[in-house]
């Protein structure tokens, strides 16, 4: 089914505003991802099942274009030099200098919710019997609510779990007769799972010390890109952390400092450099 020129402008238009997603080349491919399923829900044209979209004011629908022109695809243990660096480094630096315990950790665009429960284990891990003094419960986000659901379940294949370590496979989760594998109900409680739009306001209650943002903004033009990073700087501690995908560069102008590819950092106010 074809998509004319008019459909076409006006609905890469509106994505791009609304989630910021750059379509300007893939015309062939919203063709291709859509056809069957604007058929399947009863429209022989595409003018005429946008115009219900737009007519949508719950917005679903549009949400299901997008799920439907975007990845989810993650997996533990994706890009494991994120995972060495927390770590080694910031939860090392985080216990030295955050005083009321209260660590803030985002994972924006979470997908299923593979990349924070890997980086609760890690925390797990790290802080041993001492996990209950802090507040280290991971907020993480995402656009699409058929992820979010699957990711608050937090149930797995036993193939999704074989990158992580055979300990790990045990103390984090716990096996159903049917042969899946669900993220134990501790650690599920330490993810707390919201929708959020990464082009809307950023209006948490307090900044973080550190912001996983990965495989992401690949959708995303210069522009988008640089303005989102902006706001992620002034959502951050100084001292804290951007993760960005390895596959992903970093805007030009941005106020981050870059300490090793795909590992942005916030300065130290004056003050705190003295300290350190
Ligand atoms: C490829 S997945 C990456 C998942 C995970 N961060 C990783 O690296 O494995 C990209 C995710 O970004 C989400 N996403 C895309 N645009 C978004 C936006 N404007 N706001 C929030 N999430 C978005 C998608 O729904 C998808 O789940």
């Amino acid at each position: 089914m074809e998509l004319s020129n008019e459909d076409f402008i006006r609905l890469a238009k509106t994505i791009k505003a609304k989630y910021g997603l750059n379509l300007t080349e893939k015309k062939y491919l919203i063709e291709s991802r859509l056809t069957n399923y604007v058929l399947d829900c009863g429209f022989d044209n595409f003018t005429e099942y946008l115009d219900s979209v737009y007519a949508d004011r719950s917005g679903i629908e549009m949400t299901n274009i997008i799920s439907r022109l975007t990845t989810n695809y993650t997996y533990f243990m994706r890009e494991s030099e994120h995972f060495r660096h927390f770590t080694e480094v910031f939860l090392k630096e985080a216990e030295e200098r955050i005083e009321d315990k209260d660590l803030r950790i985002w994972s924006a665009g979470c997908s299923y919710g593979n990349e924070p429960y890997n980086f609760a284990m890690c925390l797990y891990e790290y802080f041993g019997d001492k996990a209950m003094s802090w507040d280290s419960r991971i907020l993480a986000t995402d656009i699409s609510f058929n992820a979010l659901r699957m990711a608050k379940h937090g149930v797995f294949t036993e193939q999704a779990l074989q990158e992580l370590p055979d300990e790990w496979q045990r103390k984090y989760f716990t096996r159903h007769v049917n042969g899946t594998y669900q993220v134990t109900d501790d650690l599920r409680s330490n993810v707390v799972f919201k929708y959020h739009n990464l082009m809307d306001p950023i209006c948490f209650k307090k900044k973080f010390d550190l912001i996983v943002c990965r495989n992401v903004m690949i959708y995303f033009d210069e522009q988008t890109k640089e303005e989102l990073v902006n706001k992620f700087y002034d959502a951050t501690e100084p001292g804290g952390y951007l993760y960005i995908g390895h596959a992903e560069s970093a805007p030009k102008n941005m106020r981050y400092e870059i300490v090793q590819p795909a590992i942005l950092r916030k300065p130290l106010e004056k003050g705190d450099e003295d300290d350190e």
